[in-house]
């Protein structure tokens, strides 16, 4: 994996959770196919996929889907980890890395827990693990509106 270490059990059954997850993709617009799959500390998995929408811009993204099924889970932080997974045969094969609105999203519930997770962003031959916080510096979050 690039990022400096090698994958641990962990993260490795996270992948495939998100790579499970984007099989359920429902994407006849892009045909771009995302999972993501959201790691507790009590060690719960919850996963989504991306969720579009005949009028393009409701579509939801993985990330934000596997959120909302968290939160709606009564989840209220706890988040350790978050992984990602796009189509193995689009793009340049890059990690794809959470768009700007799931940043900010998965930032609401680490913040609601007080932790930064590692994302792992998962590419045609190297994952990077990046920290939630690198992602989105100066996040708005809860505690914005105390
Ligand atoms: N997408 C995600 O699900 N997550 C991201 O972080 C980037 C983009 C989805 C949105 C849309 O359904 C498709 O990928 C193409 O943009």
């Amino acid at each position: 994996m690039g990022g400096g270490s090698e994958l641990s059990a962990n993260e490795a059954k996270l992948i495939d959770a998100a790579r499970d997850a984007a099989t359920r993709a429902y994407a006849p617009y892009s045909d771009y196919a995302v999972g993501a799959a959201l790691l507790f500390d009590d060690g719960t998995v919850i996963a989504g996929s991306n969720v579009e929408n005949a009028s393009y811009g409701l579509s939801l993204c993985a990330e934000t889907t596997a959120v909302a099924k968290a939160l709606n889970e009564g989840r209220r932080g706890g988040l350790v980890a978050v992984a990602v997974t796009g189509p193995a045969d689009k793009g340049d094969g890059a990690p794809i890395t959470p768009c700007g609105r799931c940043r900010q999203v998965l930032s609401e519930l680490a913040q609601l827990g007080g932790t930064d997770p590692a994302i792992l962003c998962v590419g045609q031959n190297e994952v990077r693990r990046v920290r939630l916080s690198d992602l989105l510096p100066h996040a708005f979050g809860p505690a914005s509106l105390d």
